[in-house]
């Protein structure tokens, strides 16, 4: 059993073989996780609804977020860890350093995530600079909801469209070993994933990425949130085990997401 690191994610992408990621948020579910194979756990800012109960992402606190990073890296052997930066904490540059920092030290994070496109290079930059691998997230931010005004399909009319790509190359550019990019359509995500060297972790983006994410209550049918993005896996599973490796299996082979799960 290897350790997952970033070098091993783009060695798969290198090789055509799908990357399986997952959010987690506690020790028991990445033991279960991790010996199903999937390679990746994000420690999402999605427990913000799903662990917490809140309406949106925007309330979680670092401090939270290295709880649950430490909890996760105590069930985890061999899939990568990253975590999340949550609302506010990478504002600048050197505030993202010194949070990324303690996720890193205290949540013993090995990957940090931030989203943001363009603007958020000199950032990426910095930290990349000082040692702390980031992974970017483009296409739908959760954390700007209120901005938005909602959660909807990004990358549907060409200027948007050429904005994520020139997000994705810049991000790039700047160091970023990875990138997840959640709600756009699937022929932006496809083109996305072919223009950069890094790996793209879709979500809600159709199967052209490089790999898949899902968010673990979703696709275990918990709290009955419905979204076409998702597939509940207990459907056909007597066991969450079981439902993990289905999930592990059809991203593999490229069967998940289908159509009835991806954007045009
Ligand atoms: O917080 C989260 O769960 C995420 C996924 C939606 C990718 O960022």
């Amino acid at each position: 059993m290897k350790k997952v690191s970033v070098t091993t994610l783009r060695k798969m992408k290198e090789v055509g073989e799908k990357i399986t990621m997952l959010t987690c948020y506690d020790a028991t579910f990445a033991s279960v996780l991790d010996k199903a194979g999937v390679d990746v756990l994000l420690v999402g800012d999605s427990l913000g609804m799903v662990i917490q109960g809140e309406e949106s992402t925007v309330s979680v606190k670092l401090e939270d977020m290295i709880y649950h990073t430490s909890l996760v890296r105590q069930g985890a052997e061999r899939s990568l860890v990253i975590a999340d930066m949550p609302f506010m904490t990478y504002a600048t540059p050197e505030q993202a350093m010194v949070n990324a920092a303690r996720l890193m030290s205290d949540g013993r994070a090995e990957v940090v995530k931030m989203e943001g496109g363009e603007w958020l290079a000199e950032t990426v930059s910095l930290l990349s600079s000082r040692g702390i691998p980031v992974c970017a997230h483009i296409g739908l931010l959760p954390q700007s909801v209120h901005k938005l005004g909602g959660y909807r399909v990004h990358g549907r009319d060409q200027t948007s469209a050429e904005q994520i790509l020139k997000d994705a190359k810049a991000l790039e550019e700047a160091g970023a070993e990875m990138m997840v990019i959640e709600l756009v359509t699937r022929d932006l995500a496809t083109e996305i994933s072919r223009s950069v060297s890094i790996p793209v972790i879709g979500i809600g983006a159709g199967p052209g990425c490089d790999g898949q994410v899902l968010v673990l209550h979703d696709m275990l049918g918990i709290g009955g949130r419905y979204m076409k993005m998702c597939k509940n896996f207990m459907v056909e599973n007597d066991s969450i085990q079981h439902a993990v490796e289905a999930y592990v299996n059809e991203v593999k082979a490229g069967t998940f997401p289908g159509d009835e799960h991806s954007f045009d």
